[in-house]
């Protein structure tokens, strides 16, 4: 990392800027090498600092949420990290009204905060999200969910920073969300967002929430992991077809594709992402081979 640089992340942040960091802590899956820097920023303004200045010296820079849906490479990242979950976690009613309310939230705070928010305000809407460990930015850019909805079918807006460092506004209607994608270019970052939610009964949504948290009964929760590794394919289950093509407990390495749940690729402990990427690519060729499905990773990779 170029020497001025580092010292000006470090005017701009003293002690919320790191170098040199291991990302394993940051990531469920507990894999990854050193990133050159990791920052805390506190504000969307905050961030736009932290991205002009990497970008006036040709830096990669890339927020990272709760890290719960990543694969960090062995060689780590070589740029700069914004770490969203410390200090952008804030979030608000901002419209109230009688059947109605808006929330908005930053990218950073989790799931599970907002959700029994929600709960204890009689706010329905986010059940869908219901047992999805990582952070509202995480879910709002890989349009998250479950089978009971995702995030695209509440988003009233959200505010982005594009590839050049400025913030900007998009309404729902300007998100190209796809199944499992917002469709934004990787150069972008979400740093907040505006849902709809509607009044209910909180003990009708505490069950719903229940119910939506029962579908991970199958799920190998107690073991790292970073839950779906593959999208559904159109009108069938990558979890199916894995198990189908007799993957189930196969383990390269530390790692280990879950016998409980084909979708999912657990570390045993001493996983590389080496080790997973092999287990992946392992996946695909079979699942085509023996079904024509090609498998699209729902995994994000930071390399
Ligand atoms: N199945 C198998 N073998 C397996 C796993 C699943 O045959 O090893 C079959 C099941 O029997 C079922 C079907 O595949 O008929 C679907 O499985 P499941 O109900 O477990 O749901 P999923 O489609 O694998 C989705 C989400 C999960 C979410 C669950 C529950 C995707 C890619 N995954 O899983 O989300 O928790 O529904 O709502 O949409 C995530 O996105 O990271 C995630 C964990």
């Amino acid at each position: 990392m170029h020497p001025d640089l580092k010292a000006q992340l470090q005017a701009l942040l003293g002690e919320r800027v790191q170098f040199e960091i291991h990302l394993k802590p940051f990531t469920s899956l507990r894999i990854g090498g050193p990133a050159d820097a990791i920052t805390y920023p506190n504000s969307a303004v905050e961030v736009t600092k932290v991205v002009q200045l990497c970008n006036q010296h040709e830096t990669a820079w890339r927020l990272l949420g709760g890290g719960t849906n990543l694969l960090v490479a062995d060689t780590g990242y070589a740029g700069v990290l914004l770490c969203t979950t410390r200090h952008m976690n804030r979030f608000h009613l901002e419209r109230e009204e009688e059947q109605t309310a808006l929330l908005f939230a930053e990218c950073g705070v989790r799931m599970s905060r907002l959700l029994s928010f929600c709960s204890s305000q009689g706010l329905a809407g986010m059940e869908f999200a219901a047992g999805i460990p990582g952070t509202f930015g995480g879910v709002l850019w890989m349009n998250g969910g479950t089978r009971a909805g995702s995030v695209d079918e509440i988003l009233h807006s959200m505010q982005i920073i594009g590839a050049d460092g400025q913030l900007r506004e998009l309404q729902a209607a300007e998100v190209p969300f796809r199944y499992r994608s917002c469709g934004l270019p990787r150069n972008v970052a979400i740093l907040s967002g505006r849902v709809e939610l509607k009044r209910g009964e909180p003990r009708q949504i505490n069950a719903k929430v229940a119910k939506i948290k029962s579908f991970r009964e199958n799920q190998p929760l107690e073991m790292a992991n970073a839950g779906s590794v593959f999208k559904n394919p159109k009108g069938d289950f990558a979890g199916r077809l894995i198990e189908m093509s007799g993957l189930k407990g196969k383990c390269v390495g530390g790692a280990m594709i879950s016998d409980r749940h084909a979708n999912f690729i657990i570390n045993r402990g001493d996983a590389s992402a080496e080790d997973v990427l092999r287990l992946i690519q392992l996946a695909k060729e079979r699942v085509y081979q023996e079904h024509g499905i090609e498998l699209e990773t729902e995994l994000e990779v930071l390399a």
